[in-house]
């Protein structure tokens, strides 16, 4: 990208520079009378401008070798044969701000460079001078001079406030983020407390549906032993999940490369417990594939659309199919029901938190996050997720997970400042 793109100046731009300056054509034209010397004119002012150079001590410290020196000798002429070539187009301008952008880069500070334009008045002024038959006036080139030095001062504060300003809002950032790891700290610790108090609570329904399965063996139906023996699953499923984040909070969430099929059929799994579910038709897509997701997530995800669909089926023999189909860049997900469609009106909100509709809230009794979580799970992997919907003849959940595996947060984490104990 070239410097002009880069600090937005645009030809319009340019020319608003140059009249600013009032630097017209009867300039340039000026400007080009002068290039009949500029040989003459050129090295003689190489020569003088690094020997002061080379006597300041600001200076000096940059110019490192004599090689680099005699390198610069060759720049500098140049530098002065397209000054007075008198085409100040968009080349010009290109190769002066990648002349400013080297200084920068060497650390010169702003005033020395433009300090060092002093010499080039006080020998090319007179030089030019003396060839056109004239003399320059002394004080004018003393003036100039102490113009040199006012616009050094002016940019030399430019630059203080503009550094002090990104100072401050560097502070402002720098706390901003402390606060953020602070709370996400604390939130961790209640994670980590919520997460212990849910672990002893599975484990003591699982204990209860098993001693339910066992003692009562005899007295109990075939199926509901079979719901006993699913929901003891379940929980022992989920002590798995929150025993995987207490031990190693940090690596929780993190993705892997992942069968969809197999986590398609953990949510159908979840799907059995719920009565009924047995008069739905439950198909899966046969694909082999491997995606990169966070296993937890995207079972998050199934299990919320799979159930979200049970749940608003309209016919006692519904259909249930999650299908997929990839993309050149992502693998779409699609879990399709033949239920009773969502109304028009409805779809643009449905992912929003605690949206639900009145006929909803008697059917179950979920707050209306289930799809608010899954639009955060599948953007949290970088994908997409839509809703498309025909009242009276079903709806289609899709989303997408990118076949390319995302860069990871470690960057970030390593911005982490000091923890504190937990
Ligand atoms: C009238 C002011 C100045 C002009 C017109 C000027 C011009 C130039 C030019 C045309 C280049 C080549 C840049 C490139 O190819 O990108 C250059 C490089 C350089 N200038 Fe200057 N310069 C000025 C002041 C200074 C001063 C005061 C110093 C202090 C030592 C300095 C040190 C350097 C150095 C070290 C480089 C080489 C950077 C590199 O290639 O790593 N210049 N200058």
């Amino acid at each position: 990208m070239s410097l002009l793109d880069r600090y937005g100046i645009s030809a319009e731009q340019q020319t608003l520079r140059k009249q600013f300056l009032q630097l017209t054509d009867d300039d340039v034209r000026s400007v080009r009378e002068l290039q009949q010397w500029t040989s003459d004119v050129a090295a003689e002012l190489a020569e003088q401008f690094y020997r002061h150079l080379l006597a300041h001590p600001e200076s000096a410290k940059l110019l490192s070798s004599p090689e680099l020196v005699e390198r610069l000798k060759v720049a500098q002429a140049s530098y002065f044969q397209e000054l007075l070539a008198g085409d100040y187009g968009d080349e010009y301008f290109e190769r002066r701000l990648q002349v400013g952008a080297t200084h920068h880069e060497i650390g010169l500070e702003p005033q020395f460079y433009l300090g060092a334009f002093s010499h080039y008045m006080q020998v090319a002024f007179p030089e030019f001078a003396a060839r056109m038959g004239t003399e320059f006036p002394q004080p004018l080139l003393s003036l100039l001079k102490v113009i040199l030095l006012d616009i050094g001062l002016s940019l030399e504060s430019y630059f203080a406030e503009a550094t002090q300003q990104l100072r401050r809002r560097n502070e402002h950032l720098e706390h901003a983020l402390q606060m953020y790891f602070q709370t996400e700290m604390k939130a961790q610790r209640y994670a980590k407390l919520a997460g212990h108090e849910i672990r002893s609570a599975l484990n003591a329904i699982a204990n209860a549906c098993e001693e339910v399965a066992e003692d009562f063996a005899g007295s109990i139906p075939d199926e509901a032993r079979s719901i006993l023996a699913r929901a003891c699953r379940r929980c022992w499923d989920i002590v798995d999940v929150v025993e995987g984040i207490l031990s190693d909070p940090e690596r929780a969430g993190e993705p892997q490369w992942i069968d969809p099929a197999a986590v398609v059929d953990q949510a159908a799994e979840r799907l059995r417990l719920h009565p009924g579910s047995e008069n739905v038709a439950f198909q899966r897509f046969n694909t082999v594939t491997s995606v990169w997701a966070d296993p937890v997530g995207l079972r998050e995800v199934f299990s919320n659309l799979i159930s979200n669909a049970f749940h608003h089926l309209d016919k006692p023999a519904g259909r249930i199919a999650v299908e997929y189909s990839p993309s050149s860049s992502d693998h779409v997900f699609s879990v399709v029901d033949d239920g009773p469609g969502i109304a028009t009106e409805r779809l643009e909100s449905i992912f929003q938190p605690f949206v639900r509709a009145e006929s909803e809230k008697s059917k179950h009794n979920g707050r209306g996050l289930g799809l608010y979580f899954v639009e955060r799970i599948v953007r949290e992997h970088g994908g997409m997720v839509w809703v498309e919907s025909v009242p009276g003849q079903g709806s289609r959940f899709s989303f997408t997970i990118p076949k390319e595996p995302l860069v990871k947060l470690a960057t970030f984490r390593s911005l982490r400042p000091g923890e504190d104990s937990p």
